[in-house]
C-alpha cells in the first residue's frame, strides 16, 4: 500500500515546508490546495478570479471547487500523496475518503502539526517563496544565503503572498478553529492521528515526521 499522508495545522504550522522535505527525501507528490488555487487565480479563469477575493480575506473556499480540484489530481493516477491544507472541512474529509476508496487506495497518517498561535503570526509576517520552484524561506529563521537569490535554483523572483497579512490570518485563523480543527477529533477517532511539535526547528521537526513514517504508520 503507497503511503498517503495529511499534513493538518494552522496557517503558517510549517505543512508546506515539510511537504517540500517529503518530497525530497522520498519522493512523495504533494497535493497543496492553496497552491493549485493560487494558480488557478494567476491563470485568470473565470474560477480563479472567483477564488482570488475570498482567499485574500483569508476565507475557505467553497468544498466543491476544492474537493473537485482533488479529484482531477487523484484522477490522473500516482500513489504516495501528500495532502497539504486539505482537508479543511469534514465534508472535506469525507470526500477525501471516498476518493481514496474508489482508487484503492488509503490514508496513513495524519500528521496535526501543533504550533501555539502567537508564533503562528511571526512566521507568516516573515514568510516568502520563490516564485520559479516553491522553496518556502522566512525572513529570521530562514533566510536565503545570499540575498535576493534563492538557495535551491537561484530565481530572484522572490515572493510575499497577498494573505500574509495580520488582518487576513486573523479571519484564517478563525476559519481554521471553527471548520477544520475539528478534523483533529475526527482523525483521532478513526485512529491515525499523530501529533508532533510544529514549534521546534524545522530539521527537528522534519525528524518527528519521519519516526511517524517509519514506524510503519502510513
Ligand atoms: P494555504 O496555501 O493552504 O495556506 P495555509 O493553510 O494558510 O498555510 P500556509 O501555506 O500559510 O502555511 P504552512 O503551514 O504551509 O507553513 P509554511 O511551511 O509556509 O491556503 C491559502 C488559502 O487558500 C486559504 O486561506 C483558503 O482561502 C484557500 N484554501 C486552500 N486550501 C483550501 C481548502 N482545502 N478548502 C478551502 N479553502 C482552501 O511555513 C510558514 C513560515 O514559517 C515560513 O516562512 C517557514 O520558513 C517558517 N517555518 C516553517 N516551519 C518552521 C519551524 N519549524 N520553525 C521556524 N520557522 C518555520
Amino acid at each position: 500500500m503507497a503511503t498517503n499522508i495529511i499534513l493538518l495545522g494552522p496557517p503558517g504550522a510549517g505543512k508546506g515546508t515539510q511537504a517540500r522535505r517529503l518530497i525530497e527525501e522520498r519522493g512523495l507528490v504533494q497535493l497543496s490546495t492553496g497552491d493549485m488555487l493560487r494558480e488557478a487565480r494567476s491563470s485568470g479563469t473565470e474560477m480563479g478570479q472567483r477564488v482570488a477575493k475570498v482567499m485574500d480575506r483569508g476565507e475557505l473556499v467553497t468544498d466543491e471547487i476544492v474537493i473537485g480540484l482533488i479529484k482531477e489530481k487523484l484522477e490522473q493516477g500516482g500513489k504516495g500523496f501528500i495532502f497539504d491544507g486539505f482537508p479543511r472541512t469534514l465534508a472535506q474529509a469525507d470526500a477525501l475518503e471516498d476518493l481514496m476508496k474508489e482508487e484503492g487506495q488509503e490514508i496513513g497518517a495524519v500528521i496535526e502539526m501543533r504550533v501555539d498561535d502567537a508564533a503562528l503570526v511571526s512566521r507568516i509576517s516573515g514568510r516568502f517563496t520563490c516564485g520559479n520552484c516553491g522553496e518556502v524561506y522566512h525572513d529570521v529563521t530562514k533566510p536565503t544565503k545570499v540575498e535576493g537569490s534563492c538557495d535551491v535554483c537561484g530565481s530572484t523572483d522572490l515572493r510575499r503572498r497577498a494573505d500574509d497579512n495580520e488582518e487576513s490570518l486573523k479571519t484564517r485563523l478563525m476559519e481554521y478553529y471553527k471548520k477544520t480543527s475539528p478534523l483533529i477529533g475526527y482523525y483521532y477517532a478513526k485512529g491515525n492521528l499523530h501529533p508532533v511539535d510544529g514549534l521546534a526547528e524545522i530539521d527537528a521537526v522534519a525528524g518527528a515526521v519521519a519516526a511517524v513514517l517509519d514506524e510503519g504508520k502510513a
